[in-house]
């Protein structure tokens, strides 16, 4: 089979290269797929320049999530069958850029029906996150302003759905005029375009000066920052990740005088944590997409696609998630 492998760290466009390799037997508790889409996500950017918390020896092929075909199931695995349409996590070095991969069959679930393999390969690590970020630890309530950095790329777009699933006035900002057009399609109440305008100014004109209840912050850096002049008296600002490529730091005074969290996310500890809530997750997910108010927004590209489609994912140019198909 053909997968993109990376045998030496670097920008991904640049280390990605196409291996002719054979097809994986899958160990215990894995099942084997034939990819029918396989999402690039930001941490796959990051693990190719070796700068993600999960190390993988080399060589690997990225790719953090895939929906796929069944095609053999390992000792110990219940409830799959050859020929099953399911999405789940990859097991590395075997990821979603390649003809077949490995999946954990523990965070392997059904594709929902109402999902095509492009969309349904972009639900599980998108939606998780942000179902878990929202609800878990910010605890959003209906009625509630959630601010979304990011909110036309992959955790944000997932972000903007599912806080007007839960009844939330959303507020994205985003980088570029595109880029608005995508996030008021995505639902988002009001739209700000980082590059035009100062979101703090718009938070606080839009809540009457009182600031979001909820932000959702997957960008890190200044944007952490100019975050915390915008949030609520008990508001809850949800750390996701640091796409800006720089990590904050807190001024722990700032949370004291203003009363408000700053509450930690790490999506993927939740399938060792409360592997249940995972599949509650899902089986929630799989209804908010039969009811249409969940939808992967997703951009296509070919295998060969894959190294440039990297390199805009890298550059933040991206829309969604970025998905090959075959
Ligand atoms: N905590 C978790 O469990 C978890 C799970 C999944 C992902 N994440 C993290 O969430 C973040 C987003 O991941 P994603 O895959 O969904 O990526 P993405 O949102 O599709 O891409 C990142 C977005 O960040 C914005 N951005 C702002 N400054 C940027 C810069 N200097 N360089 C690049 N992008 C910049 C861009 O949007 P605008 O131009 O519109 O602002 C860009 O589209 C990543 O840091 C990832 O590691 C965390």
């Amino acid at each position: 089979m053909r997968a993109w492998q990376v045998s030496e760290l670097g920008e991904p466009d640049e280390v990605v290269h196409v291996a002719e390799v054979a097809v994986p037997d899958p160990g215990r508790g894995e099942v084997v797929v034939q990819v029918l889409g396989g999402a690039a996500n930001f941490p796959d950017v990051l693990a190719c320049r070796g700068e993600y918390q999960v190390k993988t020896p080399l060589p690997f092929t990225p790719g953090l999530e895939a929906c796929g075909s069944v095609v053999a199931c390992g000792d110990g695995v219940r409830g799959f069958a050859i020929g099953d349409r399911v999405l789940g996590m990859t097991v590395p070095p075997h990821g979603g850029f390649a003809e077949f991969a490995t999946l954990n069959a523990s965070a392997t679930f059904p594709a929902p029906p109402a999902l095509d393999d492009r969309e349904a390969a972009a639900l599980l690590v998108a939606y998780q996150t942000s179902w878990f970020g929202l609800h878990r630890r910010a605890n959003l309530k209906a009625g509630e302003t959630l601010l979304v950095h990011a909110a036309a790329g992959g955790v944000g777009s997932a972000a903007v759905q599912l806080g007007k699933a839960a009844g939330a006035t959303v507020i994205g900002v985003v980088g570029g005029p595109e880029k608005v057009a995508v996030a008021r399609d995505l639902g988002a109440d009001v739209v700000v375009d980082r590059h035009q305008e100062d979101f703090v100014t718009v938070v606080r004109d839009r809540t009457g000066g009182r600031g979001a209840d909820v932000i959702y912050d997957p960008v890190g850096g200044d944007t952490y920052h100019r975050s915390t002049k915008a949030i609520a008296f008990e508001g809850r600002l949800v750390v996701v990740g640091f796409a800006e490529g720089r990590i904050p730091t807190a001024k722990l005074n700032h949370p004291l005088l203003k009363n408000y969290s700053i509450v930690g996310l790490r999506y993927g500890l939740y399938h060792g944590h409360d592997p249940a809530a995972v599949g509650r997750c899902h089986a929630e997910l799989t209804e908010l997409a039969r009811d249409g108010a969940v939808r992967p927004l997703v951009e296509r590209m070919t295998f060969g696609e894959v190294p440039a489609g990297l390199r805009r994912l890298a550059d933040g140019e991206t829309t969604g998630r970025l998905v090959w198909a075959p």
